[in-house]
C-alpha cells in the first residue's frame, strides 16, 4: 500500500474523484474535483489505480455533511458527501461528457438536468436482505452485510416497514418493502422524478398521435398516460406479471404482450410496414404510419440484434429513457444511422447515490 497526496479534477461516472500520480489515473471515492487529498493506493493496475480517502487536505465549497450513518460503508449512495445543487451539475455534466466521448456528438443538445423535489426521503422502494440476524444492505465493495436500521434517502413508509421487518426477526433472504401496494412488478423509485418524467415524455409527444409502441413497457407506466392521445398503443415486457397488471384496466386502443422486445418488436415494425407497402420496397418505410417507438431497457441498454431491429425499420419518433448513461450513448452512437439526437435531458430520479436517468429524443432521418 502506498500513501499519496492528490489534487482531484474531475468525478467519473460511478461517482468516484479521479486525479492522476505520474500520469495515471487514480480513483477515489467520496472525494469532489478541486479537493488536495491524501489517499491509500489500494489497488493499482496497468492503466489505473484505485485508492481510498484518508484525509481530505483541502474540501470543495460543495463539501457538506451527509446524512446517513452508514455512508462510506453502505454499498448505496456515493454522494451524500457532495451538496444537492452540485450533485446535479456532475450529473449534467457526467450525461454531456458520455454523449461526447461515446455518442460521439459533438455538440450534444443538453436540456437542463430536472430535479428531485426531496434530496433524501424519496425512495418508494428497498430490498433488504437478512443472514444471521442481521437485516441490511451489502457493504461498499465487499459481499459482507451491514445491519441498517433505517435508510434516509427512503421514504418514511419504507422506514417503517423496514422497523417492522426487523422487529419479527426475519428468515434468512431478500426482502422487498414498497411505499405502495401494487403487483410486485418493476417500478420508478422516485415518484415525483417519475411522474416529470412522464410529463417531459408527453410534452415532447404532443404532435404524435398514430402508433405508439411501449418496448419494455412493465405495467405500462408510459403507455396509460400517453394512450388517451393515441389511435393505438402496444405494449411489450417478457414479464407476465407486468404484462397482466397493465391488461387489467386497459382502454380499447391498449395491447399489451409478454414476450421478448427483438422478437416482437419485428414483427410489430413489419406488421406496419406490410399494412402500409405490402408489396412494393420503393415506398419508403421511414414513418409509415407514424410510429413512436418508446425504449426504457434495463442497465444494459438495447441488445445489438435490437439496435438491428429499430434499425431495419426505424419509428418516425423515438424515446430512450435509459438509467445508464454510457450505455445509452453506445446505443445513440449506433442509432445515429437512421435518426438525428433533437435533445438529451438528464433526470435526478436517484439523489445521493451515483446513478442517472437520462431521456434521448431521436427523430427519424
Ligand atoms: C427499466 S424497466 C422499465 C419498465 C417501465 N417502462 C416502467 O416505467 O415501469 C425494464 C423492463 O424491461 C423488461 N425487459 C428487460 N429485458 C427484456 C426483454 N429482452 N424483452 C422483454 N422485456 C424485457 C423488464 O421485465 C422490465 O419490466
Amino acid at each position: 500500500m502506498r500513501t499519496v497526496d492528490l489534487t482531484i479534477q474531475d468525478i467519473a461516472f460511478g461517482g468516484k474523484g479521479v486525479a492522476r500520480d505520474n500520469g495515471k489515473a487514480v480513483f477515489v471515492p467520496f472525494t469532489i474535483e478541486g479537493e488536495r487529498v491524501t489517499a491509500n493506493i489500494v489497488r493499482e493496475k496497468k492503466q489505473f489505480a484505485e485508492a481510498e480517502l484518508i484525509e481530505v487536505l483541502e474540501p470543495s465549497a460543495e463539501r457538506v455533511a451527509p446524512s446517513c450513518p452508514y455512508f462510506g460503508r453502505c454499498g448505496g449512495c456515493s454522494y451524500q458527501h457532495i451538496s444537492y445543487n452540485h450533485q446535479l451539475e456532475l450529473k449534467a455534466r457526467q450525461v454531456e461528457q458520455a454523449m461526447r466521448r461515446i455518442a460521439r456528438l459533438a455538440e450534444p443538445p443538453m436540456r437542463p438536468i430536472v430535479s428531485s423535489p426531496l434530496s433524501y426521503g424519496y425512495r418508494n422502494r428497498i430490498t433488504v436482505h437478512a443472514q444471521d440476524d442481521v437485516v441490511g444492505f451489502y457493504r461498499r465493495d465487499v459481499h459482507e452485510l451491514m445491519d441498517i436500521a433505517q435508510c434516509p434517502i427512503s421514504m418514511p413508509e419504507v422506514n417503517k416497514a423496514l422497523t417492522e421487518l426487523r422487529a419479527t426477526r426475519p428468515r434468512d433472504g431478500h426482502y422487498s418493502l414498497r411505499a405502495h401496494s401494487g403487483p410486485r412488478v418493476f417500478a420508478q423509485t422516485n415518484d415525483a422524478v417519475a411522474d416529470a418524467l412522464a410529463d417531459f415524455i408527453a410534452t415532447i409527444l404532443a404532435s404524435e398521435n398514430e402508433f405508439l409502441i411501449d418496448a419494455f413497457c412493465g405495467a405500462g407506466f408510459f403507455a396509460k398516460r400517453l394512450a388517451p392521445q393515441f389511435e393505438r398503443v402496444l405494449g411489450i415486457d417478457w414479464d407476465r406479471f407486468a404484462i397482466d397488471a397493465a391488461r387489467k384496466d386497459a382502454r380499447p386502443n391498449e395491447t399489451y404482450i409478454a414476450g421478448d422486445i427483438a422478437i416482437e418488436l419485428r414483427r410489430a415494425l413489419n406488421d406496419v410496414a406490410a399494412s402500409v407497402s405490402p408489396a412494393d420496397p420503393n415506398i419508403p418505410r421511414v414513418g409509415t404510419p407514424a410510429t413512436t417507438l418508446i425504449v426504457d431497457p434495463p442497465a444494459t441498454g438495447l441488445s445489438p440484434e435490437l439496435r438491428r431491429v429499430i434499425l431495419d425499420s426505424p419509428p418516425r419518433t423515438m424515446i430512450y429513457v435509459s438509467c445508464n448513461p454510457p450505455t445509452l450513448a453506445r446505443d445513440l452512437a449506433e442509432l445515429q444511422q437512421r435518426f438525428a439526437v433533437a435533445s438529451i435531458a438528464p433526470f435526478d430520479m436517484f439523489p445521493q447515490t451515483a446513478e442517472i436517468e437520462a431521456v434521448a429524443h431521436l427523430k427519424a432521418r
